[in-house]
């Protein structure tokens, strides 16, 4: 398959012009608005040639979760999205579902800049953008729009979390009020309460403070749409043992594993060139490879703790089918990138696609839903 972005977009981005990775990231979010923008004439011929590209559609790749079709298990990670700019977008790259956010109750700056680093001999980046986002009616108010004339073809979710001004005490009535004004746009919603970036959010993990907000939120879910957590690598286990008990509790849907990586263990860069500071001493949160392991461990655990009963989205490193291989196996029935798909580019979403049934037909196995878990039989 040829893939341009590997030959001469990344080259020219990581190592030859050095561009501002936050400037580069708006300005694919504006080319991805003006993708996915509704309409015929001029604007509306490349999305044929985007679907060819970047679309593998194949039985054996679809599933149904939560009564929701997922036509792939690869999707885009919470984060690259927040303000839902290419909402109408993602389902032209290949993705079989997208996730967006995270929004909060109030709109809100973020930290300062700089705040977004490539760590490129690491194949990862360290962000501590602090949840910079328009806010939740805002959010609303641009997907209603999208909505009233096309409502996408793959599933939606929305993850919310805690506005900074809030006082962690009120921090379930912060997301109820976020999931009531997006309630009617979300196939799904995930509480985010594992963010290194927003000071205390991590401490929401504490069933006692998890507990609130998740009976607040189910109390609000109508329609019982699925609602998910999504966690920290960085919990120990008898942590991750109480939040499990939660979503059995209160019902959740599913959990996320993981968010970004607090440690900075064996990593090949030693200081941020934007700041000059070493990157252990550098706040944020890490994603990509260094990642992989754990976040595989995390679901690997999971799924043992609750006998493949609780769906898990796995999400840290993946950039190849390989790596999508060792999550499935380990119990992920659904998949998120970000990173990834950042150094790999828009052509990965088929490559690994690919790469996913080469291994089912390795296997003998019909469909991905059977390779769920498959390392624990
Ligand atoms: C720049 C950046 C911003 C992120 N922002 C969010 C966020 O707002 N909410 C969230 O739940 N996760 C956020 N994440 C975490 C990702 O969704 C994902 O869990 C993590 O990066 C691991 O996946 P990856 O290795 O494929 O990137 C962010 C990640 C990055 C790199």
């Amino acid at each position: 398959m040829k893939d341009p972005y590997r030959q001469f977009v990344r080259p020219l981005l990581f190592h030859g012009v050095t561009l501002d990775p936050e400037f580069l990231h708006h300005r694919t979010l504006d080319l991805l608005a003006w993708l996915g923008s509704s309409g015929d004439g001029p604007l509306a011929q490349p999305r044929p040639w985007l679907r060819r590209q970047f679309s593998l559609s194949d039985d054996r790749l679809a599933q149904t979760c939560w009564g929701l079709t997922f036509a792939n298990p690869l999707g885009l990670a919470a984060g690259f999205d927040k303000d839902g700019a290419g909402a109408r977008a993602w389902p032209l790259l290949g993705f079989g579902f997208a996730e967006l956010g995270t929004v909060t109750r109030y709109p809100q700056p973020g930290n300062p800049q700089p705040r977004l680093f490539r760590l490129v001999k690491d194949e990862a980046v360290l962000n501590r953008m602090g949840f910079n986002n328009r806010g939740a009616a805002a959010l609303a108010e641009r997907l209603g729009a999208y909505w009233a004339t096309h409502r996408p073809p793959i599933p939606i979710g929305i993850n919310l979390g805690k506005s900074k001004v809030t006082d962690l005490a009120d921090a379930a009535a912060d997301y109820r009020f976020s999931f009531q004004q997006l309630y009617p746009y979300g196939d799904y919603f995930v509480v985010n309460v594992s963010s290194p970036n927003t000071p205390g959010l991590r401490s929401l993990q504490a069933a006692d403070q998890l507990g609130p907000i998740l009976a607040t939120l189910q109390a609000e879910n109508h329609d019982g749409k699925p609602l998910l957590v999504k966690i920290a690598p960085d919990l120990a286990w008898p942590d991750i043992d109480a939040v499990i008990e939660l979503a059995q509790t209160y019902n959740l849907a599913g959990m996320i594993a993981t968010n970004t990586t607090i440690a900075r263990t064996g990593l090949k860069t030693q200081t941020l060139l934007q700041t000059g500071n070493p990157v252990a001493e550098e706040a944020g949160g890490l994603s990509g490879a260094p990642l992989r392991q754990r976040s595989t461990e995390v679901i690997h655990y999971i799924y043992r703790r609750t006998g493949g009963t609780l769906p898990i989205v796995g999400v840290g490193g993946i950039f190849t089918a390989a790596d999508a291989w060792d999550k499935i196996t380990a119990g992920a029935t659904l998949l998120q990138t970000y990173t990834g798909w950042i150094y790999e580019g828009p052509w990965m979403v088929p490559r690994l696609l690919e790469g996913l049934l080469t291994q089912l037909e390795a296997h003998q196995l019909s469909c991905i839903a059977d390779a769920v878990g498959l390392s624990h039989r």
